[in-house]
């Protein structure tokens, strides 16, 4: 399995007390798919990405990646398995503003240790159509250009796993449909596991399996709007 979560909780503590977002809740994910997660705003799906990224650790429960829990790893522990096997795409683009596109797309190469880092990242641009852009720091790109240069960071390392959160959330419609493009066909041609995150019905149909993040758990079937539930 590409991912499994197990009987996962997260609480976090707010000033009207204890919270919780996930509860008890199960995922398995077997390699290769492409995964929709889907729940209305505030319903945990970023929560959860974190989780299953080892960006976070659940307040019970376990998470394991490629069989590895990384749930029991401190964060350095869980960082090297970031980095070995996952890639990430954001909302926000998250391209570090102090260097250029190519610097942002060699630094998880040099991270994992890679000798031709700079040619990789230089191959990672000219697949997403920014061969000509590589001196350019991120203020100077557009938001779909930076969302390329991040999907670039992404995938030039090869990941297994590649999670993406709303990854076309700030981007025009036709911007974000280019994005949407690039990102499955990169993906079909690595074979990676896809996990994202979206509110957009037309790209969750794209994936092979939809599930539904409602009262902190997980559902196969389209949740019902909150005021019609009983
Ligand atoms: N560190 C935290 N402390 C307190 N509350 C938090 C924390 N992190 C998340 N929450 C709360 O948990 C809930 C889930 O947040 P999360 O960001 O996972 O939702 P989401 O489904 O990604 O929403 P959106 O679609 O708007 O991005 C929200 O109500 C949020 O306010
Ligand atoms: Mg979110």
């Amino acid at each position: 399995m590409a991912v499994e979560a197990i009987s996962i909780d997260k609480h976090v503590s707010s000033n009207e007390g204890k919270l919780t977002i996930l509860e008890n809740l199960n995922l398995t994910v077997p390699h290769g798919e492409r995964l929709a997660i889907v729940g209305r705003s505030g319903s945990g799906k970023s929560t959860l990405l974190g989780l299953l990224a080892g960006l976070d650790s659940p307040s019970n429960g376990k998470v394991l990646v490629d069989g590895i829990e990384i749930s029991s790893l401190d964060e350095d522990g869980r960082a090297a398995v970031r980095g070995r096997k996952m890639g990430f795409v954001f909302q926000s683009f998250q391209l570090l503003p102090s260097l250029t596109a190519l610097e942002n797309v060699m630094l998880p190469l040099q991270l994992a240790g890679r000798e031709d880092a700079k040619a990789l990242a230089q191959a990672a641009l000219a697949k997403v159509g920014l061969a000509q852009r590589t001196t350019h720091y991120p203020k100077q790109l557009s938001g779909g250009e930076q969302q390329r240069v991040a999907i670039a960071r992404a995938f030039a390392p090869e990941p297994a796993i590649l999670f993406a959160d709303e990854p076309t959330g700030n981007l025009d419609a036709a911007t974000g449909q280019q994005i949407i493009e690039l990102l499955f066909s990169l993906n079909a041609e690595a074979g990676t596991t896809l996990i994202l995150v979206t509110h957009d019905d037309a790209l969750a149909a794209r994936c092979q399996r939809k599930l539904t993040l409602s009262h902190g758990r997980l559902a196969e079937n389209e949740a019902e709007p909150e005021s019609l539930a009983s």
